[in-house]
């Protein structure tokens, strides 16, 4: 299994905090938001990991990360010269997924549950992580029929499907990187992973499972002043890196 952290974008609802810097690498307590989804991939055992950034940031991951060598990883980079959709990552990450599958990580989300088993038993078709969250308009929501079977996944629906959120994980075989190249600009202009996510819901191999632990998307300034709490009182002993 391959993972990838995006970290792309410009961390718009973040400005002024993201003028300078990348909204992944803003303090989470006491540690570089990012190092929060990478311990997530290295508590699963991902050894392989490509990290995607912005152009104007490169320097400041390198400079922070490396090789990957001081976390027992090994990392590559990856410049995603605009922010034009979470599938986008399967385009940029093509030779790296090559015919592994591949574990997805947004560098702005950050998780309490340990995937270490459900990675190391991955058998191919995909797998998204669900949460009910009180605010689910903000995210992509899985629309479930009577019998609680997944139907579709919406990304930020205008009318309530339901309250579980997909997360900012997601799991794929290698098939993801072709599906990518199928997938055209939505509305807002980006390649959105709910189109991948549906790709797989169709032919019947997704899985929606859902999470136990707590789960933060920190790309607002609530969220943000949430999880800073959090981090401290559950997350920090609970961190390899
Ligand atoms: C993205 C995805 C959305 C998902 C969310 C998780 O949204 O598009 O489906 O629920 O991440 O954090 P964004 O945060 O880019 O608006």
């Amino acid at each position: 299994m391959r993972g990838i952290i995006l970290s792309g974008g410009s961390g718009t609802r973040l400005k002024p905090l993201t003028k300078i810097t990348s909204k992944q690498l803003l303090p989470v307590y006491n540690r570089p938001m990012i190092y929060y989804p990478l311990d997530t991939l290295i508590k699963a055992g991902i050894k392989e990991i490509l990290i995607i950034v912005a152009p104007e940031r490169a320097g400041d991951y390198l400079n922070l990360l490396g090789s990957g060598k001081q976390f027992g990883v090994k990392f590559t980079y990856e410049i995603q010269d605009h922010p034009e959709g979470l599938a986008q990552a399967f385009l940029i990450g093509e030779n790296f997924i090559d015919h592994e599958d591949v574990a997805m990580i947004l560098g702005d989300n950050i998780f309490e549950d340990d995937f270490g088993e459900v990675i190391r038993n991955f058998k191919g078709g995909a797998k998204v992580f669900a949460k009910k969250v009180s605010d689910p308009e903000r995210f992509g929501v899985v629309k479930f029929d009577e019998n609680m079977k997944a139907v579709k996944i919406v990304e930020k629906p205008q009318e309530h499907l339901s309250d579980y959120a997909v997360t900012g994980l997601y799991v794929y075989d290698h098939r993801v990187v072709q599906i990518a190249k199928e997938v055209k600009p939505s509305a807002r202009g980006e390649l959105e992973i709910v189109d991948i996510n549906n790709w797989y819901l169709e032919k019947g191999e997704l899985e929606v499972e859902m999470i136990k632990g707590e789960w933060f998307d920190a790309g607002t300034f609530d969220s943000l002043l949430r999880v800073q709490n959090f981090a401290k009182e559950k997350l920090d002993d609970k961190m390899t890196i």
